[in-house]
């Protein structure tokens, strides 16, 4: 079709989105050398960048706490674990909000298993949005930390982080501008939302690398990787080269200011010849594809984004390859998708020629993607309120005092809610412990009484069926055999011999009679054991009866303890559902709390502007007349220059209000209340006590 472009195929459409890489495809742009003085203007705008993405001396603690929180109540789990920090918090190169990567080193190796069970874990915890990504390549159990708001990724067995982490560290200790020129371009990728590995864009890792290639090849810094000893770990049957040379320092020779860096890495990566060359900061300088064996493989980017096909298909790999510095075989752009591969290459041409004509750095740092910027902190806490009235930040404020008030009444019912449940439940379970002895005597006598009812009615038949046979009661039969038998052995009268045909006849009848007696005594036998039978099954339901009314006696004396309990039907399954009602509640409770936490933090910042706007250039800490504001021991900020969340939290976290000391008396209480109430399965009281049973 005629809209499409003849050299690059783009639709009109991709060519006005992908602009600047369609005026290069096409031979149009032009970027021209920048006059030193345009470039050096934007010093101070990347400075601010640099300073307001300092992380603040209570995140370190937050982050601190954290990993010992972590530590106790998720790796000491496992034996032999060790539970290891890594990335930009710990290699200096984060942004502010950045993520707080840790490792789970382990023994075992069923990751999936493993991480399944922490996942299980933090959940139990109070952890919100917790992940587990199984199907990684690294396993990760992402989650939110709700009391630092971090957002926490935990790895297991994530060796070569470790080892890529403190070379980056040791890479930024070197010199400063590895930090600054890290920090810029990491912000102006994530703002250009083109730094999103799950989203097909380049890891804030790979950008680090390529900061890390840039100021090599600028010789700011030296290759740390290079030198003669060598250090190799074996890492699952296979071999990595780990060495750093710790040794090397930076020679100095290259004064270049942060913004001549920052222009020349967009420079340099905006022309850079991705089609025959592989970045690698392991060998000091970028490697030929033909040597490293990584092809530009089909289809293009630009194949795959025009292609027409319903299902387009797959882009190759290898095209704007990064080698792992310890992976070698790792090519860092292995996440990227076709169209993430033109957004990269369009934002760095646009970055090159934006500050080239001296665009202002927060026009070309624009943010693409608010709603991945959502959860992370503004720079200046109070960028929305600088151009309100006064009138609309009050009201502001007060609607969200009614909202804490609003929530504390909730949260207030909540608690009650969860204590009655909880009494509800645990006197259930009473009733349920002091009766079950007396409910198993109770089920074996019934268990009893079954069996001999069975036992019974066996022996009656068997006596019936005999007595039924026999036509004479057994006292009748031995009578008539001792006349039968008499007969037969008494003296003859001569006179009256009986005939041989009556004399048999006789005979025949004694043997009957004794084949009956047998039968007869057989069944009496039966007839005397079915008796000793009903007499013990009329024993045992006395006793039944004995153990009813007992039953009867201790539920109504628990009942009487427990009105909570009349008309309630007591057993196991109704107890347990209130102990699901009790981790309902809780869960509720967790989620306003949540909340809670959020309404005070905002509250706070309202006031604090308030504070600010009124006090003047002292900064008016002195003025005394907001109770709500009191630091005991944090220094404020200048009033003037911006202040971020962190230096809120600090400042949060030396207030003593009325509502903070209430609250920590209430958590003190609520913890004696449930060391008596005993383990009813949902987690309770603070981090430190918790104790669930994984
Ligand atoms: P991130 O991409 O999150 O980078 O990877 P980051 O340096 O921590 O940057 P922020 O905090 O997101 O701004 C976290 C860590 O994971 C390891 C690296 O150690 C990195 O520091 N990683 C990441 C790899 O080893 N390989 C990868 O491909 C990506």
């Amino acid at each position: 079709m005629s809209s499409k472009c003849e050299i690059t195929g783009l639709s009109q459409e991709d060519s006005k989105l992908f602009e600047y890489l369609h005026s290069q495809l096409t031979g149009k742009l032009e970027i021209n050398e920048p006059e030193k003085e345009m470039i050096s203007s934007f010093g101070k705008p990347l400075e601010n960048t640099v300073s307001n993405n300092k992380g603040h001396k209570s995140d370190d603690r937050r982050r601190e706490n954290l990993l010992k929180h972590l530590q106790k109540s998720v790796a000491s789990k496992f034996s032999n674990s060790k539970l290891t920090p890594f990335g930009s918090a710990e290699s200096d190169l984060a942004l502010k909000g950045a993520d707080f990567d840790l490792c789970l080193q382990i023994q075992e190796a069923n990751q999936k298993k493993i991480i399944k069970r922490i996942g299980g874990m933090l959940r139990g915890q109070g952890m919100e949005s917790v992940q587990t990504l199984t199907g990684a390549k690294v396993p990760i159990v992402k989650f939110v930390d709700p009391r630092s708001g971090f957002n926490v990724d935990i790895s297991i067995n994530n060796i070569l982080a470790l080892h890529n982490t403190r070379l980056l560290a040791n890479y930024a200790k070197l010199d400063k501008r590895v930090r600054e020129l890290a920090i810029c371009v990491k912000y102006w990728a994530l703002h250009r939302d083109i730094s999103d590995a799950p989203n097909g864009t380049f890891s804030s890792y790979a950008w680090s690398v390529l900061v890390i290639n840039h100021l090599i090849q600028e010789k700011v810094i030296p290759n740390l990787q290079s030198g003669e000893d060598r250090t190799i770990i074996e890492i699952e049957k296979r071999e990595y080269d780990i060495t750093i040379n710790e040794e090397l320092s930076a020679d100095k020779s290259n004064q270049k200011s942060l913004p001549e860096l920052l222009y020349s890495f967009f420079m340099n990566y905006a022309t850079y010849d991705w089609n025959d060359k592989i970045i690698s900061i392991r060998n000091g300088e970028s490697i030929s594809r033909d040597e490293k064996g990584w092809m530009n493989e089909e289809p293009s980017a630009l194949d795959v984004s025009n292609s027409e096909e319903e299902r387009p298909p797959r882009m190759g790999e290898h095209h704007l390859s990064i080698e792992d510095p310890f992976d070698v075989e790792h090519d860092l752009s292995r996440v990227v998708r076709a169209v993430g591969e033109l957004k990269i290459r369009d934002e760095l041409l646009r970055a090159a020629k934006l500050m080239s004509e001296g665009t202002k750095w927060k026009d070309i740092c624009g943010t693409v993607n608010p709603d991945r910027l959502k959860d992370m902190e503004p720079e200046d806490l109070f960028h929305d309120l600088r151009d309100k009235s006064d009138g609309i930040v009050k009201g502001m404020l007060d609607k969200t005092k009614a909202e804490i008030e609003a929530l504390e009444k909730r949260i207030e019912a909540l608690d009650a809610e969860r204590n009655s449940t909880i009494r509800m439940a645990r006197a259930m379970r009473g009733v349920i412990d002091e009766t079950s002895d007396l409910r198993k005597e109770h089920k074996a006598i019934i268990t009893g009484l079954k069996d001999r009812n069975k036992n019974l009615d066996s022996i009656k038949t068997q006596r019936d069926k005999i007595n039924s046979d026999i036509i004479l009661p057994i006292h009748m039969i031995e009578d008539e055999l001792a006349k039968v038998y008499s007969r037969l052995t008494e003296e003859i009268d001569i006179h009256r011999v009986p005939s041989l045909e009556k004399e048999k006849i006789q005979f025949a009848w004694f043997l009957e009679l004794q084949a009956m007696h047998g039968k007869a005594r057989e069944a009496s036998e039966l007839h005397q054991r079915f008796i000793n039978l009903v007499k013990e099954q009329k024993g045992e339901i006395k006793k039944l009866k004995v153990y009813e009314t007992k039953h009867d006696e201790t539920t109504m004396k628990l009942l009487e303890q427990e009105p909570l309990l009349k008309d309630k039907n007591i057993n196991s399954n109704e107890a347990r559902s209130y102990d699901r009602r009790v981790q309902n509640i809780q869960k509720a409770l967790r989620e306003r709390r949540g909340e809670m936490h959020k309404l005070r933090r905002e509250s706070g910042r309202l006031e604090a502007w308030m504070r600010k706007k009124n006090s003047g250039p002292q900064g008016g800490r002195r003025g005394g007349n907001n109770k709500q504001f009191k630091p005991k021991s944090s220094k404020p900020k200048e009033a003037s220059g911006p202040i971020t969340l962190g230096d809120l939290s600090g400042l949060l976290s030396g207030l003593s209000t009325d509502s903070s000391s209430k609250k920590e008396k209430k958590v003190s209480s609520k913890k004696a209340g449930m060391k008596r109430l005993g383990n009813l399965g949902a987690h309770r009281g603070s981090r430190s006590h918790f104790k669930k049973k994984e």
